[in-house]
């Protein structure tokens, strides 16, 4: 009687870790870009309210501090990255400015609004100009600085890079930053992340390095994949080859242990007719891909999450450039899926009104959205009825044994 309660018992808590594990292996939190390039876009009340309640978004980045939005997201749990403007960042290397900028920008919301990052600037060693880029890392340390004197411990400056920053990247363990900016600017940045335990930011895009032969590595779609003769490590997707590439520019320089977050990254769902590569479909694999992706490191880091960004949160019909620039969100402005790429609550909605439709004008639609069901639900949990079942005869066991 007694060993058959103990087996009972194991069994019981053996289900619950299976129980466990699958929630946290269907559970994929993610961060997004929030860009406003858009003249159709909801006000960021609704957004931060659509994030919170229908979405597994637990983080936002923002290319500015704009305070509205800085404002529509406190007391909400969602963690908020703002970007310090590239034009603003000579100007911080001056404590009282920086003190000035902390005091207008952060003080006022804070701890209402959980402020992650701020970003300095972005991908200014890519795009100068070098007075910028000189005046980059006293920037950050001078912010930081600012920060601290004001008693705000917990929020982290960084900067987010292009992957112009390398020199290779291909095979990963060759990865190494370019001449010049490596000691000169990423050497003295990487010992003040480190310091101040902070990320190193850097933006990859496996979209920008599409080419017909690769498209499958490129979406994490199945694929021989190809071998690292230097680790002999295999990768079977472009995103793992990349991020191992930075990893090891920062090996050479001695801060492998800085952690790295991906501050950007994301396919377009709609572009130019003659760029086949770019449709709902692609976009749904490349993010879809990321999500499931982005919680169990890469072969270099097996034991990291990496913290990641999606570009973006919604299509902006106002950002300049292509007919791609304007489609890589993950929504349109009325809140509904361009596609399904894994970010929706699939369980019970708190909420099940529709939501509200600020903007009726219609938007291009490359394919309606996809509904989100409970058949949906199933095929990309395969496991759920499997743990139903257990928890089934669990409960009927016990219900016998007592
Ligand atoms: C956030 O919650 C605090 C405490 O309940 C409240 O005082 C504050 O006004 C709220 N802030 C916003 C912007 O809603």
């Amino acid at each position: 009687m007694k060993t058959s309660k103990k087996s009972l018992y194991s069994l019981s808590y053996f289900l619950l870790s299976l129980l466990l594990l699958h929630r946290i292996t269907t559970v994929h939190s993610i961060g997004v870009n929030y860009g406003t390039l858009g003249n159709n876009l909801p006000p960021p009340a609704q957004v931060a309210r659509f994030l919170k309640e229908k979405t597994n978004i637990d983080r936002i980045k923002i290319f500015d501090v704009n305070h509205d939005i800085i404002t529509a997201f406190a007391n909400t749990s969602i963690f908020v990255t703002v970007t310090v403007p590239n034009g603003d960042i000579p100007s911080l290397t001056d404590i009282r400015t920086a003190r000035r900028w902390v005091s207008t920008n952060i003080k006022p919301f804070y701890p209402a609004t959980k402020f992650r990052y701020i970003a300095v600037g972005n991908e200014i060693l890519h795009w100068g100009p070098q007075n910028v880029i000189d005046n980059l890392v006293p920037a950050m340390q001078t912010l930081h600085k600012a920060l601290i004197m004001s008693g705000i411990r917990d929020v982290k400056v960084t900067t987010p890079h292009s992957l112009g920053i390398l020199e290779s990247s291909n095979p990963p363990s060759s990865g190494k930053f370019r001449p010049g900016w490596d000691v000169g600017v990423l050497k003295p940045m990487l010992q003040f992340l480190q310091e101040t335990k902070s990320p190193f930011m850097v933006n990859p895009y496996p979209y920008f390095a599409w080419a017909p032969q690769q498209e499958d590595f490129c979406l994490f779609r199945n694929n021989p994949g190809m071998i690292d003769p230097v680790t002999n490590k295999k990768y079977t997707n472009m995103w793992d080859q990349l991020l191992d590439a930075v990893y090891m520019g920062m090996v050479r320089l001695g801060y492998g242990n800085v952690e790295i977050v991906a501050a950007e990254t994301g396919w377009p769902s709609l572009g130019e007719p003659f760029l086949k590569h770019v449709n709902p479909t692609n976009a749904a694999a490349y993010n879809g891909g990321l999500v499931r992706r982005v919680d169990f490191g890469t072969p270099l880091m097996p034991k990291r999450k990496i913290e990641t960004y999606i570009f973006g949160l919604f299509n902006e019909n106002e950002k300049p450039g292509s007919i791609a620039e304007q489609n890589f969100g993950l929504f349109r402005p009325d809140f509904t899926p361009v596609y399904e790429a894994g970010v929706l609550r699939t369980g019970p909605v708190p909420n099940p009104q529709p939501q509200p439709k600020p903007n009726p004008q219609p938007q291009p639609t490359p394919k309606p959205a996809t509904p989100v069901g409970s058949a949906k639900e199933l095929i990309a949990n395969p496991f759920r009825p499997v743990v139903l079942v257990l928890i089934q005869i669990a409960l009927g066991l016990m219900r016998s044994s007592s």
